[in-house]
């Protein structure tokens, strides 16, 4: 069919539909995602994965966005690869005419699809990006997710005042956007707290032998282990710390990375006493979050992490911005964004002027207890 002939032949449908007394189904409203659902990363893109499709579920079930259109998410596999992320960023632009995008998964895939969006002036949003100057790609850009320099600080001063931290080594992967962003507060942090970093380690994130450093860590006698790294290799850092018999009366302290069920499934009750900064944790009090908590279960048979709820309250976020917009324009799309006010489950969330989170109110510092997250009291 030609192009004349198929608007022939929806002109035909619609008359036929309106005389038969049928409703014409509004088009569905395209949301790409682009996230990391194989590779070593798709722990975080499967749980992300999950918070938009309940969440979406939800808002269509309830009518949907613009009065009546459903949101129809298309997924895209970045599997932790910036070329990857790249093309699934051209793909979902250009041969499924997404509106807006969500994701990456990780900064560093970001840093290589963000301008892609940008540059075509589509609002992509980020939920689990926490580096530095991710919304400094560009106008265009928006994050959900609290940058390191907003939670590593409230970690590390909890851990001091609980642990009376007065030594440290700090270990990071340095061939990584978030985990080097990570380094980089968590240095400063701990310089201006006062902590002794008695030695700085380095590894990739592919690698899975940590004992060399680990090794030289033993016999400095730190206080603590200050970590930043995704979860695949920090599980394994865990694990290998409690091997070579690094005692659990030395914590292990990590950043957004390590907010994951992850971390427990590779290093089992080696995870136990590990300590996180988060903006959301499981047993946050409030009928919402319950209810939020219990809607999870029932679908996915399995407990919500931290990146499933920021992806939840971000297609939240996405809706209303629709809402607002009036259309599913990206343009007007991405005016609404700026003027978000919402009330999920991370709290109430409005954008600041740099399209990253206005504020950092609500940040909890969290242990795991039995593979689970518990609040460090
Ligand atoms: N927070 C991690 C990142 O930004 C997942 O890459």
């Amino acid at each position: 069919m030609n192009r004349r002939t198929v608007l022939a032949a929806a002109a035909v449908f619609s008359a036929t539909a309106a005389l038969s007394g049928l409703a014409v189904a509004a088009e569905p409203v395209k949301v790409g995602a682009i996230e990391c659902l194989t590779g070593p990363a798709a722990k975080y893109g499967t749980m992300i994965k999950a918070g938009f499709d309940l969440a979406a579920e939800e808002i269509n079930a309830k009518g949907g966005i613009l009065k009546g259109r459903t949101i129809e998410l298309i997924y895209e596999d970045s599997a932790a690869q910036k070329e990857q992320a790249i093309n699934a960023a051209k793909k979902l632009i250009g041969r499924d005419h997404v509106v807006a995008l969500l994701g990456p998964t990780l900064s560093n895939e970001m840093f290589a699809a963000g301008p892609v969006a940008n540059e075509r002036g589509l609002p992509i949003i980020g939920t689990s990006n926490t580096a530095k100057g991710i919304t400094d790609i560009g106008e265009f850009v928006f994050r959900t997710s609290l940058p390191e320099s907003d939670v590593l600080p409230v970690t590390l001063k909890k851990a001091q005042a609980k642990f009376g931290i007065k030594k440290v080594a700090l270990l990071y992967s340095n061939d990584d956007a978030f985990t080097k962003s990570g380094f980089d507060v968590f240095k400063e942090t701990l310089e201006k707290l006062g902590i002794e970093i008695a030695t700085i380690e380095t590894f990739s994130v592919k690698d899975t032998d940590f004992s060399p450093q680990l090794t030289k860590i033993k016999s400095l006698n730190v206080d603590a282990l200050v970590v930043s790294a995704l979860a695949e290799a920090g599980g394994g850092l865990v694990l290998q710390a409690r091997q070579l018999g690094i005692p659990k009366t030395v914590p292990i302290i990590g950043g957004n990375g390590f907010n994951s069920p992850k971390i427990a499934e590779i290093a089992g009750d080696s995870a136990d006493g590990v300590i996180i900064g988060s903006p959301w944790f499981i047993a946050k009090e409030g009928a919402q979050n319950k209810n939020f908590v219990e809607s999870f279960r029932k679908k996915y048979n399995m407990d919500p992490d931290q990146f499933a709820a920021q992806a939840y309250d971000t297609m939240y976020i996405l809706a209303a911005a629709f809402d607002r917009a009036g259309e599913a324009d990206s343009k007007k799309l991405r005016d609404a964004l700026t003027k978000t006010d919402n009330n999920g489950l991370l709290g109430p969330f409005k954008f600041g002027a740099d399209r990253s989170p206005a504020t950092a109110e609500g940040v909890v510092v969290t242990t795991i207890k039995g593979g689970k997250f518990t609040l460090l009291q």
